[in-house]
C-alpha cells in the first residue's frame, strides 16, 4: 500500500521496549505514523517528508561503543523532533551539551515540575505540586545545549524536558507514552498539533475507503485468493477486499479437522451475510492421516503447516485464473526495526494462513500491513463485524492439535472438544472470557484412577488454561474465582466422558509459555 502521500510522523527506533507504544499513542491521536530504524538515511526521511519525528528511548547509554547514533543533519531539516530518553540524551549529546553517565538505571514514577508550559506543556499546570510521570533511564542531560532552555525538572532530574528556543526541537527524560505519565497524551498531542501542526485525519473510517479505492485500483479486474481462517485478521482481509471487487475474491476456508467445538458452522454461517464467494474444504481426514502417529509438537506444526499449503494450492489450482494472493499481516510484522520481537518468537514455529507466497508465485495483496491488532479491530467494527467474533481468542494455526499432548486421533479429538466448549461456555456466562486473553483446555496423555459412583474410573486428565496477557510474549495465570474453577472442573468430569480429572495450570509465561506444546 502507498503510505507516501499521507500525512506521516516518523518514530526512529533506537530499541526501546516501548517504541511500538509510542507509535499507537500518536495513532490514537488519529495522526498517521511508522516506526523505522534509527539508522535510516536522511534522503528516505527527505522522501517521506514527515510532519514530526519522534526520536525513542532504548537500553543504551550515549557512550556505549556500539551505541546507535545518528548525523546531526537530522536536526537541520526543518522538521520537529521530539527526544523521548535516549533520544533526548541523543539530541542533547549531538548538539554539544551533556550527558551525565550513571551506572544504575532509575526506574518508577517521578513528580515532573513543569517550569514553562510554551508549546508541549501548553494547558497544563506549571510548579508544584507537579505532575506524576514514569521515568527509566540511567544517563540524564547535565547541560543543555547552546539554544536549549530547560521546559521541567522532578527531584533528581534538573533537566527532565528541554527545547530549542527557535528551532522546534524537544526532549523529554520521562515516557509520555506510557499509561503511568498522567499528562502524557497531552504531551503527544502538544507535540503533534500544536508544534507539528498535524490534522487529526487517521481514522478507521477513512482507512476503509481509501484502502477500497487502493484495492479496485490494484487488482482493476484481476482475480484474488484468500485463506480464511475465521481470526479477525483475515476476516477483514476478506471483508475488505470483497468490499472493494465483490465477486473476484475467492475465500479458501479449510477445514482441518483440528478447529474448535462448532468453529466451521459458526465461521460459515458469519460469512455467509455478508455474500462471500467461499469455498469450504473439509479436509479433517486428509490431517488426521498425517498426524497418525505423530507425538512430536513441531512435527505436527510442520505437517500441519504444508498440509494446508498443500490443499490450498489445489483449491488455487481448481478456481482457475487468479492473480493476487491475499494475506492479513499486520504492521508489528512488517516492521524493521531493532527491537521488537524477544527471543520467544522464535521458540515455537509458528505456521499461521502466512507462509504461502514463495510456493504461490503471486503477488500480495495486504491491506492490513499499517494497522496495530487494535486497529484492526476497529476496521472490524467498522465493517459489522460482532463484538463476540471481534473480540474473541487467539486461537493458534494449528488448533486443538497442540493441545493434545501425544497422538491426534478423533477420539482424542471429541474429548477435547467437548471440555474446551465447557470451558469458552462458563467463562462466557461469568463474562470472565472477556476479561483474559486466552481460555483454553489441553488434554494430558497421562490417565488417573478416580471413583464414580460405585466404580473405579482410570481415565484421562483435562488441564485448563486461562492467562492474562497483553501482547503474548509475556503471561500470567489468570486468578479466577474458586467457585468458577469449581464449576468448569464439576462439568467436565460429569458431562465428558472420558475425563475424571481437571488441573489448572498456574505458570506464567516465561518460563512456561502460554500452549502446552
Ligand atoms: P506461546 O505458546 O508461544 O503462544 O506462549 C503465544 C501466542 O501464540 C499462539 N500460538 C500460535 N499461533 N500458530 C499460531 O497461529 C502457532 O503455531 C502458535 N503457537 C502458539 C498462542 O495461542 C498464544 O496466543
Amino acid at each position: 500500500m502507498q503510505t507516501s502521500s499521507k500525512q506521516n510522523v516518523l518514530v526512529l527506533d533506537f530499541g526501546s521496549q516501548t517504541t511500538q507504544l509510542i507509535a499507537r499513542r500518536v495513532r490514537e491521536a488519529q495522526v498517521y505514523c511508522e516506526i523505522h530504524p534509527f539508522n535510516i538515511s536522511i534522503q528516505r526521511i527527505k522522501a517521506m517528508a514527515p510532519k514530526g519525528i519522534i526520536l525513542s528511548g532504548g537500553p543504551s547509554s550515549v557512550y556505549d561503543e556500539d551505541a546507535p547514533k545518528i548525523g546531526t543533519e537530522i536536526f537541520d531539516l526543518g522538521i520537529p523532533i521530539l527526544g523521548i530518553c535516549y533520544g533526548m540524551q541523543l539530541t542533547s549529546l549531538l548538539l554539544g551539551g551533556q550527558v551525565e553517565r550513571s551506572d544504575h538505571r532509575e526506574y518508577g514514577h517521578a513528580r515532573l515540575i513543569i517550569d514553562d508550559t510554551d508549546e508541549i506543556f501548553h494547558g497544563l499546570l506549571a510548579g508544584e505540586p507537579g505532575h506524576q510521570v514514569w521515568m527509566s533511564h540511567g544517563d540524564k542531560v547535565e547541560k543543555i545545549p547552546e539554544g536549549f532552555i530547560v521546559l521541567a525538572h522532578s527531584a533528581s532530574c534538573p533537566v527532565a524536558a528541554m527545547a530549542h528556543a527557535e528551532k522546534s526541537i524537544f526532549g523529554v527524560q520521562f515516557h509520555p507514552e506510557v499509561a503511568h505519565t498522567e499528562i502524557g497524551m497531552d504531551v503527544i498531542r502538544n507535540f503533534l498539533f500544536r508544534v507539528c501542526k498535524c490534522t487529526p485525519d487517521w481514522t478507521m473510517e477513512s482507512f476503509v475507503s481509501t484502502t477500497v479505492e487502493e484495492i479496485k485500483r490494484k487488482v482493476g479486474n484481476g482475480r484474488v485468493i484468500c485463506a480464511l481462517s475465521g481470526g479477525v485478521d483475515s476476516t477483514v482481509t476478506a471483508l475488505l477486499i470483497h468490499k472493494a471487487i465483490g465477486k473476484n475474491l475467492v475465500c479458501v476456508f479449510v477445514n482441518n479437522g483440528l478447529l474448535r467445538k462448532n468453529e466451521p458452522e459458526t465461521v460459515l454461517a458469519f460469512l455467509k451475510q455478508f455474500d462471500l464467494n467461499v469455498v469450504y474444504v473439509d479436509a479433517e481426514e486428509r490431517f488426521l492421516q498425517k498426524l497418525k502417529g505423530v507425538e512430536d509438537p513441531e512435527k505436527k506444526r510442520k505437517i500441519i503447516g504444508n498440509e494446508f499449503i498443500e490443499i490450498f494450492e489445489e483449491e488455487a489450482s481448481k478456481t482457475g485464473h487468479v492473480d493476487f494472493l491475499a494475506q492479513g499481516t499486520l504492521y508489528p510484522d512488517v516492521i524493521e526495526s531493532v527491537s521488537f520481537k524477544g527471543p520467544s518468537a522464535t521458540i515455537k514455529s509458528h505456521h499461521n494462513v502466512g507462509g504461502l507466497p514463495d510456493v504461490m508465485k503471486l503477488d500480495l495483496i495486504e491491506p492490513l500491513r499499517e494497522l496495530f491488532k487494535d486497529e484492526v479491530r476497529r476496521v472490524a467494527k467498522e465493517l459489522g463485524m460482532p463484538y463476540e467474533l471481534i473480540n474473541r481468542h487467539p486461537f493458534p494455526g494449528p488448533g486443538l492439535a497442540i493441545r493434545i499432548l501425544g497422538e491426534v486421533t478423533h477420539e482424542r479429538l471429541n474429548i477435547l472438544r467437548e471440555a474446551d466448549h465447557i470451558v469458552l461456555e462458563e467463562m462466557k456466562a461469568s463474562d470472565w472470557y472477556w476479561k483474559v486473553w486466552q481460555s483454553f483446555a489441553v488434554l494430558l496423555p497421562i490417565k488417573t484412577v478416580g471413583v464414580m459412583g460405585d466404580e473405579r474410573t482410570y481415565d484421562h486428565v483435562v488441564a485448563l488454561r486461562v492467562v492474562d496477557s497483553l501482547d503474548a510474549m509475556t503471561a500470567d495465570w489468570s486468578k479466577l474465582p474458586y467457585d468458577l474453577l469449581g464449576r468448569i472442573s464439576n462439568r467436565i468430569i460429569n458431562e465428558v466422558r472420558g475425563v475424571n480429572r481437571v488441573c489448572y495450570d498456574i505458570s506464567s509465561k516465561p518460563p512456561a509459555t502460554i500452549e502446552w506444546e
